[in-house]
């Protein structure tokens, strides 16, 4: 049986349906990421869980026990938020042992335990330290630690990287990604980042206007998109036309195509492996550091075509006639867009 278990979830504000019928399951130990664009409803989702919301209807399970009308603090579940929602006249240390505190353990037992998780954090050594005089990525340690402290049975994070600048959330999401793993802790992860949920997730729930429309393993969601929403939030997909489609690929919907799926040749040459094969002209060239991005005109639509920055492959220019390779595997149909054009 799965560990966490969403069943028909709905949730409005006043009459303001925010989420309808949501269902999904999680394995214990996985790292779910609900990523989305904003407003889709993910922190209001992430917040029913946790018992902050009262929904409206439906029912979340964790460990087989019912936990949708129980109270937030008996729910066992570490949260951490975007803003870190931490106690600036505590210091670390007093901080992190809050939860503890408040569960009346021992002095050296809440000691014990906050030093181990101090040091899982990497902060030894800033226990004596206030709030106001740490970094952002030290703060959101702190809050991940009292998160931690209490060894939750899911910990939920509403986009705990956001404040952060690049480099410190590129280090903190290592971070959290270890921690997670080596304790085996079942996590639900917010974040309208695709790069971010790409890397840390064991499976991405795509949220779009209240529902979760895909679910599956990062290179899943990837590789097949299911609707337009997915394949346009999802990395840099080309989207065709269905009358295009048809003309060309013999599909009659919108189909998606991955940049980096569709390969190049000058127009005198020929690639083996391929199953469809068009003209174009090279209209624009982006160098993105390891990618370079060609914009190719082809007689009815534009595509993007993204090849790898390799001083051994074969550089166009704006202007150069090129033949455009394409695999039927790589055309990716569409299942909302039937009736668009
Ligand atoms: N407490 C509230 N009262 C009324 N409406 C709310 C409340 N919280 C959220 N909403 C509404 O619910 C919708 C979803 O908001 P939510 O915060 O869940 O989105 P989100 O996906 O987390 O967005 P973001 O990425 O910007 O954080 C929005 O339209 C928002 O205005
Ligand atoms: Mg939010």
């Amino acid at each position: 049986m799965s560990y966490v278990q969403v069943r028909n979830l709905s949730k409005s504000f006043d009459n303001n349906q925010i989420f309808n019928n949501i269902n999904f399951d999680i394995h214990k130990g996985e790292f779910i990421s609900l990523l989305g664009p904003s407003g889709c409803g993910k922190s209001t989702l992430l917040r029913s869980i946790a018992g902050l919301h009262n929904v409206d209807s439906g029912n979340v399970y964790v460990d087989g026990e019912d936990i949708t009308y129980k109270d937030v603090q008996k729910r066992n579940i570490g949260m951490v938020f975007q803003s870190y929602a931490l106690f600036p006249n505590l210091n670390v240390f007093d901080n992190i042992a809050f939860g503890l505190k408040l569960k009346k353990l021992s002095k050296e037992v809440i000691r014990k335990k906050v030093l181990q998780i101090i040091e899982l954090v990497d902060l030894t050594g800033k226990e004596n330290y206030y709030i106001d005089a740490l970094s952002g990525g030290q703060k959101q340690r702190v809050a991940l630690a009292r998160a931690l402290v209490v060894e939750p049975n899911i910990l939920l994070l509403d986009e705990p990287l956001s404040a952060l600048d690049a480099k410190i959330r590129k280090k903190l999401r290592t971070m959290i990604r270890q921690i997670q793993q080596e304790l085996n802790l079942t996590t639900i992860f917010v974040t309208h980042d695709q790069e971010e949920a790409m890397i840390m997730s064991d499976r991405i729930f795509l949220m779009d206007k209240g529902n979760i429309v895909q679910q599956g393993s990062p290179i899943d969601i990837y590789t097949n998109p299911v609707n337009k929403f997915a394949a346009t939030f999802i990395g840099n997909y080309n989207i065709l036309k269905k009358k295009f489609s048809l003309k060309y690929f013999n599909l009659n919907c919108q189909t998606a195509i991955r940049p980096e799926a569709i390969t190049l040749a000058i127009s005198n040459t020929d690639v083996i492996d391929y199953d469809y094969c068009l003209n174009g002209r090279i209209s624009n060239v982006q160098l993105l550091g390891n990618i370079i991005r060609y914009n190719v005109k082809l007689d009815d639509f534009s595509l993007n075509v993204d090849e790898l920055n390799d001083i051994n492959r074969m550089r166009f220019f704006k202007q150069d006639a090129v033949k455009l390779y394409f695999k039927t595997k790589d055309i990716q149909p569409l299942k909302d867009t039937i009736n668009e054009f």
